[in-house]
């Protein structure tokens, strides 16, 4: 599969290496390419872009910029290189203000989502709320003792959400489909609830886990 990546980050590298790892094609795309040709020279394979230019490359485009940035890179990456296309959101609505005991601060509420404000800008577009609920470094195949870790997604799109469920298969997670695109309501705070332990106790290797 084509993949379109929007971010430089940790997650869009991350995530980048991963579909390279599982034999997918990736361009990824930043408003800078020249900053990461070092990375992406070391055996990695991924092609470097614009917003543009990967959205365009992409069957399936992952969304991995900074949360209060996300409608600016669509707006970068272009209507019409998104639209019909599956698009893995893996943002989260973190605000511009530090944490409070530990406690995240977001620039949304309760009856709206970062992806919902997203899925209405860009209708023709099909988001599906991925690698929100867990840091980068176990993203890709992680390794638990306590097994196959729990990938909460939602999305209006049955079909798109397929697609994902394939690569969260790949990526080692289990995947628990929690409807259309307003769970994002309730998934997007799992963030803040992940992150606790890492500000609190430096804890930052762990993932949640629905039991049955
Ligand atoms: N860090 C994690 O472990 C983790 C885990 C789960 C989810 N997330 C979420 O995943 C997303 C990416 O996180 P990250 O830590 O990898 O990176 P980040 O530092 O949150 O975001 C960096 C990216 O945001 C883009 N960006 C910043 N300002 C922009 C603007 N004004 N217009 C367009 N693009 C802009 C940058 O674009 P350029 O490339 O052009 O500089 C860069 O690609 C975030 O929403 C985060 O909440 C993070």
């Amino acid at each position: 599969m084509k993949v379109g990546v929007l971010g430089s980050g940790d997650v869009a590298k991350t995530l980048a290496g991963g579909f390279i790892k599982h034999g997918h094609q990736v361009k990824l795309g930043t408003r800078s390419p020249a900053k990461l040709v070092q990375w992406a020279s070391t055996d990695r394979s991924v092609a470097l872009g614009t917003f543009a230019e990967a959205a365009q490359f992409g069957e399936l485009v992952v969304v991995a910029v900074k949360g209060t940035a996300a409608r600016e890179a669509l707006e970068l990456a272009g209507k019409s290189n998104v639209a019909g296309k599956t698009i893995v959101d893996a943002t989260n609505p973190i605000a511009d203000a530090p944490p409070v005991n530990g406690v995240l601060k977001f620039f949304t509420n309760l009856d709206e989502s970062l992806m919902e404000r997203l899925q209405n800008a860009f209708p023709e577009a099909h988001f599906v709320k991925a690698f929100s609920s867990v840091g980068n470094a176990c993203m890709v195949n992680p390794q638990f003792q306590g097994g196959k870790p729990t990938m909460f997604i939602c999305g209006n799109s049955e079909s798109a959400k397929a697609a994902v469920r394939g690569v969260l298969d790949q990526f080692g997670w289990e995947t628990a489909d929690m409807g259309k695109a307003e769970a994002a309501r309730a998934i997007e705070p799992l963030c803040m609830l992940w992150c606790i332990p890492g500000f609190l106790r430096n804890d930052w290797v762990h993932a949640f886990k629905l039991l049955a």
